[in-house]
């Protein structure tokens, strides 16, 4: 199927992912920095101190991007590099960073696509609630109207927050995520000062950006469910309607008030509050990676496990065993998941482009040396057939769901550089360029060369 021009072919990276450099460039800690340096929050204690280093390789980094071919490069902001102190002046270091990246993309023929707010809250936000505290919507909306203030005439996209239903669900209702409250239904306040974060920094992107054609967009990693119908619903409900409604309509479902009653009664929405979230963007961002399988159970089977805290208002669901072929983290592979998410939404809210801000896989991928046929040297490589199935299939779903009628403005692999998995430390690796973390040497995958022709072809494949 051929794209137009304007299809944006891209790969995306976090910073708390990728930067390291944490304790350079007058960066203060995050959430993330406290969290992992606490003992048993990550698998072998593993943090982002050093990551991918990409903070001093970005131009590596960069010319590996360029090498692939990408229309555009999805990466994130770190906030404690831009306002390392409350209140504080913006740290022209931190902001000096990202303007060097947003120029060399630039020089590069890369459009540069901004997440502000991929989970690294800054630590002194957190000492004082987090996502618990309904200022830290506006601390972050004021950061948000600093950094477009600087970059709002070069950025392409900006996307506000990254699956804030990890920084809620997982950050305060479980304990997987920072903070790791666990405090279950407490979560649907994180809920709802993200979604408050997310209006106002529309607001501040808005009248800060310059760029007369820039987007503006969110990230939802969108709960796509099988099975029971009423579990599905009520999924659906806490999962995505109550990110999705509020953001594109300007309202909560009902419906979610009468299954949270009990747990949650919601007195923190404030007069306003949805006139605040629900502001107009040009394009919904969808990370997309597995699906669940759900059942209603009359013997909730976590009743006291995180598994029910994680999820508030849904103990009495069972998510069950998922068929077919599972990745490294453990996730089924369902590209028809991919297409009838896409379909459902696009049915849903048809007024609203879409573009899939992260797809990709963990594999256990094996770095080996082999002779060059052509040189007789010995060269490295990564034969990951798995990712190269896997991202087939799912282009395959995405270009069919094109052809059913959705309109998708973009695809960014996750990710472009295996790098730091949150609780799960260096242990998965999603690239499509190795890092060897001892030396920090990159090398392109299988997959890197399989995405450089797709690219280059601008057709998604049959
Ligand atoms: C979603 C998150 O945005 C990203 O940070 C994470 O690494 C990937 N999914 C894979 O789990």
């Amino acid at each position: 199927m051929p794209l137009s021009k304007d299809f944006m072919f891209g790969t995306a990276t976090a910073s708390y992912q990728i930067e390291g450099a944490a304790n350079e460039g007058g960066r203060c800690p995050s959430i993330w920095d406290t969290f992992s340096h606490e003992p048993g929050h990550t698998v072998n204690g593993d943090t982002g101190d050093v990551a991918t280093d990409s903070y001093h390789r970005y131009k590596e980094d960069i010319a590996l991007l360029k090498e692939l071919g990408v229309d555009a490069y999805r990466f994130s902001i770190a906030m404690p590099r831009i306002v390392p102190t409350e209140l504080g002046p913006t740290n022209e270091e931190g902001i000096d960073f990202y303007e060097r990246v947003v120029d060399e993309l630039l020089a590069n023929g890369i459009k540069p696509c901004a997440t502000l707010y991929h989970w690294d809250l800054p630590q002194y936000l957190g000492d004082k609630g987090g996502w618990l505290n309904r200022d830290t919507a506006w601390r972050v909306a004021d950061y948000a109207q600093r950094v477009a203030g600087r970059l709002g005439d070069r950025v392409d996209t900006w996307i506000t927050l990254n699956e804030p239903w990890c920084s809620s669900y997982l950050s305060y209702g479980g304990t997987e995520h920072a903070p790791g409250l666990g405090g279950g239904p407490v979560a649907f306040e994180a809920v709802h000062h993200l979604n408050l974060a997310h209006g106002l920094m529309a607001q501040a992107l808005r009248s800060a950006i310059t760029k007369q054609d820039a987007k503006l967009a969110v990230t939802l990693n969108l709960q796509f469910n099988r099975g029971d119908a009423d579990a599905v619903h009520r999924a659906d409900l806490i999962g995505n309607r109550v990110f999705l409604d509020p953001m594109l309509r300007g309202y909560y479902p009902e419906e979610l008030f009468a299954i949270t009653k009990g747990i949650c009664d919601w007195d923190f929405i404030k007069d306003g509050d949805l006139e605040r979230i629900h502001q107009p963007i040009d394009l919904l961002g969808i990370n997309y990676y597995s699906t669940g399988l759900l059942a209603m159970s009359d013997r909730p089977q976590f009743p006291q496990s995180t598994a029910a805290s994680t999820f508030p208002g849904c103990s009495d669901i069972d998510w069950l065993p998922t068929p077919g072929e599972h990745t490294e983290m453990g996730w089924n592979i369902d590209p028809n998941g991919l297409y009838d998410m896409l379909v459902r939404v696009h049915n849903n809210y048809p007024e609203m482009p879409m573009f899939i801000t992260e797809n990709g896989i963990a594999c256990a991928d094996e770095l080996v040396t082999e002779t060059d046929p052509a040189t007789g040297e010995p060269v490295k490589a990564v034969h990951d057939d798995k990712r190269i199935a896997y991202l087939t299939k799912h282009f395959d779903a995405a270009r069919r769901a094109m052809e059913a009628g959705v309109d998708l403005r973009g695809y960014f692999v996750w990710s472009m550089l295996d790098n730091f998995e949150w609780a799960f430390g260096y242990t998965k690796r999603f690239g499509i360029t190795y890092v060897d973390y001892e030396t920090q040497e990159r090398t392109a995958k299988d997959s890197f060369k399989w995405y450089k022709q797709l690219i280059a072809s601008r057709e998604l494949p049959v």
